[in-house]
């Protein structure tokens, strides 16, 4: 699996690489807006080499402008750093060669592209053509049901083969750092757990580094090392993703309780 992490993941995965802080992203204070409405007042957290955190929240809490606020797709303030890197007022272009790859809320696979064409959009920056087949190979073996379903077009996958779709065409650009949005949405559940053990396999193999919104706490928590409780755009609790699934209140709002 090493094509999916990339020539960097040597150097990624821990404080050897001199930066010191062993976080491949890290957000402090962080507001966002829409126009003149702000609804991010406040989030902060961390993602280490390596590593995968959950941001859990309820329905508008300001989970998906998180994501969007990293990728340069909304006006943010306070500090964003990517391997002690400022990228706050980078555009979504720039982000996204700085090697972070983003899986939106609804997936955004392209219904009328073959399974196969949008695995290639995904790699539209890339002209290692070799390369490129091999991780499309690598990818129907992390996937096995998207291997089956090939020539389809994506608008004839279920739900769940879409979500995988998704994360396979964000993994073409050979990002450091993964986005991903609600993957369980709209699934059902024992898909959206197919869903996260395919994650948690590609994050096992490759040890990607991750950034996972997620409503169904238990299966961001049981994904992650570090989690995130964000209320009305503000980061209201941080811990190791195991104290945070016994604390009541998480266990109350969230694991339903
Ligand atoms: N494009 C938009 N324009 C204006 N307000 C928005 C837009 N998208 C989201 N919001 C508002 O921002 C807040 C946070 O939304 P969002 O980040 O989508 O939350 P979540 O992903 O946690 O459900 C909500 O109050 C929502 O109504
Ligand atoms: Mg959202």
């Amino acid at each position: 699996m090493s094509e999916l992490a990339g020539p960097e993941r040597s150097s990624r995965t821990g404080a050897a690489d001199g930066r010191g802080s062993g976080n491949i992203l890290e957000l402090e204070d962080v507001r966002a807006s829409y126009g003149r409405a702000e609804v991010l007042h406040g989030v902060s957290l961390q993602v280490s080499n390596g590593g995968v955190t959950a941001v859990l929240g309820a329905n508008g809490a300001g989970k998906t402008t998180t994501l969007r606020a990293i990728s340069g797709m909304v006006t943010a303030k306070g500090r964003i750093d990517l391997d002690g890197q400022d990228v706050l007022g980078s555009r979504p272009d720039q982000v996204a060669r700085m090697g972070v790859a983003h899986v939106p809320q609804g997936r955004g696979t392209l219904d009328q592209l073959s399974v196969r064409e949008n695995l290639l959009v995904g790699a539209y920056q890339r002209r290692d053509r070799k390369a490129v087949e091999a991780q499309i190979a690598e990818c129907f073996e992390l996937f096995p049901a998207l291997a089956r379903r090939q020539t389809s077009t994506a608008g004839n996958l279920s739900g769940g083969e879409q979500q995988m779709l998704a994360v396979c065409r964000a993994l073409m650009s050979r990002p450091r750092l993964l986005l991903l949005d609600e993957p369980s949405l709209g699934l059902a559940p024992r898909t959206a757990e197919e869903v996260f053990e395919a994650i948690g396999r590609l994050q096992k193999e490759t040890g990607l580094s991750m950034l996972v919104v997620e409503q169904t706490a238990a299966l961001a928590l049981a994904l992650a090392d570090t989690a995130v409780v964000l209320e009305i755009g503000r980061t209201v609790l941080t811990g190791p993703a195991e104290e945070m699934a016994g604390r009541d209140e998480v266990r109350r709002a969230y694991l339903g309780d």
